[in-house]
């Protein structure tokens, strides 16, 4: 973590909890005081009206974000959610490619910048998911697939507030974590990668987090990391309790 970007810590809910869970969860946050750093819960689309109405509410210190978006702005796809509905929610963020979107929905670069480009348009902070296979990291391909994944969205839309979360897809729900040093790495290149679209000022400015097995044992030594600016939290952010502890922890080591 660098003290000249905020940190942002992520609740990813994937497809887990109940409108019943909302309660709890934001009656957790009560305590949390001072807002030092951004904290975005991103829960399946039936609660994000139900999240946004309860952080208010409770007055905690969270907003709320979707898991995906439609990258057309709206029309006949039934099933699908737009940008424009997803702000209309209350939502001001939206997870563009995650690996698991790409992996058991097909989506490709393509599709994904129009996803970024969709959520900036309408006011929503896009969080671009990028992330190699344990084949690519095997086989030395990391950097040329995570610049790949980088470039075919930066290469067509610079989104002017945009959030990179780097998440190896061996270490996404595994137990298996990226070491600090092997994240730290790829962190430190994709920021070199982003001060080639949005120069030196803008890849300093753009928060990059890691994700993949974060817990609270393992948030910290990845959090001293000088490039990694926060987490993306699949199943320790589930209990409000352990993603509490992940924040408070990362807080002692500013
Ligand atoms: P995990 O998920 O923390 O359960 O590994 C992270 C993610 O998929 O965003």
């Amino acid at each position: 973590m660098s003290g000249h970007r905020r940190p942002l810590q992520a609740a990813n809910w994937k497809m887990h909890l109940l409108r019943r869970d909302v309660e709890s969860y934001c009656r957790a946050f009560a305590g949390l005081g001072e807002k030092l750093e951004e904290i975005v819960v991103f829960p399946s689309f039936p609660l994000l009206p139900i999240l946004t109405a309860a952080v208010e509410e409770h007055g905690v210190p969270v907003e709320v974000g979707a898991q995906d978006l439609h990258h057309e702005e709206g029309g006949a796809f039934t099933g699908d959610v737009s940008a424009l509905q997803i702000r209309d929610s209350g939502a001001l963020w939206a997870l563009c490619g995650h690996s698991e979107r790409r992996q058991l929905h097909g989506e490709d670069d393509a599709l994904i910048a129009a996803k970024v480009a969709r959520a900036a348009g309408a006011g929503l902070t896009p969080v671009l998911c990028i992330g190699e296979s344990l084949e690519a990291r095997q086989g030395g391909q990391t950097e040329a697939i995570v610049s790949g994944q980088l470039d075919a969205v930066l290469g067509d839309t610079a989104p002017r507030s945009l959030v990179v979360a780097y998440e190896p897809v061996w270490a996404i729900g595994t137990g298996a974590t990226a070491t600090p040093e092997l994240a730290q790495e790829t962190h430190a290149f994709l920021r070199r990668r982003l001060a080639h679209w949005l120069g030196e000022a803008g890849a300093e400015a753009t928060r990059i987090l890691y994700g993949g097995s974060v817990k609270p044992t393992n948030c910290e030594a990845l959090i001293e990391q000088p490039d990694i600016d926060g987490f993306l939290i699949g199943g320790a952010s589930l209990d409000p309790g352990s993603f509490l502890d992940i924040i408070q922890r990362c807080r002692r080591q500013s």
